[in-house]
């Protein structure tokens, strides 16, 4: 069996630090894109979804107990609160630390048609890992993921903020090379691709 990073069970949840170990991790960039974004609400509730971004990226793409006590502290929210959200949507990565590009096969009715548990399978095999693990090295995460409304590409698959498809065995074999030799995480760079979104929300409404 590979030798996988250890992702608990799936049902664990991060635990919170307690209130005297919170060490805060926010950037002074961070801070100020958070002030910047508060100002476009009419109450701090509201600005849970971009501040949990900010923190996935700040975080390495992992929102970790800490990640999420930290985004409570900065919005005087409730820990229960924040990851309560957090955990609601799927592209905050909540239950375990991420490699540094998470592969998501959508495996919904389109791409399965055209292929995407033969492509699943090979993915995991070349990796030596199953959905929801990470290998060993720590630069690939695979995921299963529903419809990503781009079914004329079948069978697709997502990495960061790019759409790859349709693809094939010799595909994934060019894709993973060129991954494994990016040093960059495109996991936190899609975080911030989103935090600028939100952002620029901001300056429009302005
Ligand atoms: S079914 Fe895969 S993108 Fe829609």
């Amino acid at each position: 069996m590979s030798e996988l990073i250890q992702i608990g069970g799936m049902n664990e949840r991060p635990k919170p630090p307690r209130p005297e170990d919170l060490s805060l991790r926010f950037s002074d960039r961070a801070i100020r894109e958070l002030e910047a974004l508060e100002t476009h609400y009419p109450e701090r509730k509201a600005c849970i979804l971009p501040a949990l971004w900010i923190a996935q990226r700040e975080y390495g793409g992992y929102l970790s107990g800490e990640a999420l006590a930290e985004v409570a502290f900065r919005l005087d929210r409730s820990y229960a609160e924040i990851e309560g959200v957090a955990t609601f949507y799927s592209m905050y990565n909540t239950a375990h630390p991420v490699g540094r590009h998470m592969i998501e096969v959508c495996t919904c009715l389109t791409c399965q048609i055209c292929g995407a548990y033969p492509i699943a399978e090979y993915l995991k095999e070349k990796l030596g890992v199953g959905f929801g693990e990470t290998t060993s090295d720590g630069v690939f995460t695979l995921h299963e993921v529903e419809c990503l409304d781009a079914c004329d590409r079948a069978p697709l698959i997502q990495v960061g903020d790019e759409y790859y498809g349709p693809v094939d065995k010799a595909y994934l074999d060019n894709l993973l090379d060129r991954l494994r030799s990016e040093a960059a995480s495109s996991v936190v760079k899609l975080a911030d691709e989103i935090v600028q979104v939100h952002l620029r929300e901001t300056e429009r409404d302005r």
